[in-house]
């Protein structure tokens, strides 16, 4: 596999007055150059903290205790600073959740985005830009005429169409998205997700799509991987996930949330709640909130073990391939 991006063994802390948060503890994961992956999980188990390690903008209270990052072949942490500022945007940009809210209110939306091309293109001049802006406009369904327009004359959609159209402003090899469209309502949500599900394909970009609602994000990604109080539970071919999740808790997230396609099941919520991240439970980080658990669960984490091609799941007791009929599954040695 050509990984674009490799995320190895990643533990990463908050110091707090209370502790240290332990928000990413020990996650590995890859992307494969124009694969897009879905990053799920309940707020607050770490997706934004991994998508902001990947970034390298962590906040100044966070402590990185483990691990590496590896961006086309480069070592994220080891690069200097200065050198890193040239990738981010040009190699991996990022949407940032509540970004429509982040347009500035007294510029124009083209002239944004024609800033940051000008900033990042030293070669382009600002015709050039305004071109590919333009461009950008007709990619994102923008009618190009809005782009003298101030963000207020934006409705939410649209907001979010210029947010996307910024982070595709560079052709950077990997976006990040977290949680782009949450502020949208359903249908809109489905649309742009689609979108920009089909600009990614166009252009052999790879995507990290994350958002807390696991049928939204199975249904525009080639891999799903499911957060829970800082570990990576669950990763595999969003087929797989979809049809048969294998761990208790990507299975209550099933449950949990309905699909967009606008059935109208019950929601079932998965009892209790994550939990503090500065004591998280011994053993697997989810045994509290789990039905199957057993002695084993509360006492030693579970290793991840492959239970599929590339469908890893750490959990002692996964649900039964479909196929099998037996109960527990052997560890991987992979
Ligand atoms: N800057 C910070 N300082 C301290 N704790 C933080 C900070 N940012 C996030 N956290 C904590 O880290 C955990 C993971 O947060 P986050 O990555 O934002 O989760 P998600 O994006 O899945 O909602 C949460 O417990 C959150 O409260
Ligand atoms: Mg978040």
């Amino acid at each position: 596999m050509d990984a674009l991006l490799k995320v190895e063994n990643f533990t990463m802390h908050y110091r707090t007055t209370a502790g240290h948060v332990k928000a990413v503890d020990d996650v590995t994961f890859s992307l494969a150059r124009g694969q897009s992956l879905g990053l799920v999980g309940e707020s607050g188990c770490g997706k934004t903290s991994i998508a902001m390690s990947i970034m390298r903008l962590l906040p100044y209270n966070s402590e990185i205790k483990s691990g590496r990052v590896f961006l086309g072949g480069q070592d994220v942490y080891s690069m200097r600073e200065e050198d890193f500022r040239k990738l981010r945007w040009k190699e991996v940009a990022m949407i940032f959740q509540a970004a429509m809210n982040a347009l500035n209110p007294v510029y124009t939306v083209g002239s944004q985005i024609t800033e940051v091309i000008l900033e990042h293109e030293p070669a382009a001049s600002e015709r050039d830009a305004r071109e590919r802006v333009a461009e950008l406009f007709c990619t994102v369904g923008i009618p190009e005429e809005r782009m003298d327009h101030y963000p207020h004359e934006y409705s939410g959609g649209m907001k979010q169409r210029a947010v996307i159209a910024m982070a595709l402003a560079c052709s950077p090899s990997l976006i990040i998205a977290d949680e782009p469209t949450t502020a949208l309502d359903v249908i809109v949500q489905d649309k742009i997700l689609r979108e920009m599900e089909e600009i990614r394909r166009k252009t052999d970009m790879s995507m990290i799509y994350i958002s807390h609602d696991i049928s939204v994000i199975a249904e525009v990604s080639d891999v799903v991987g499911v957060m829970y109080a800082g570990k990576l539970v669950e990763i595999g071919p969003a087929d797989d996930i979809f049809k048969r999740p294998r761990h208790p808790y990507t299975y209550g997230l099933m449950n949990a949330y309905p699909s967009i396609l606008g059935e109208k099941r019950d929601l079932a919520t998965i009892p209790g709640e994550p939990p503090n991240l500065v004591f998280p439970p011994e053993g697997c980080r989810f045994h509290p909130r789990c039905d199957w658990a057993t002695d084993e669960c509360g006492t030693v984490e579970p290793p991840a073990r492959y239970v599929g091609p590339n469908h890893s799941v750490a959990c002692y007791n996964p649900f039964p391939a479909p196929s099998s009929g037996g109960d527990r599954i052997g560890v991987a040695t992979a």
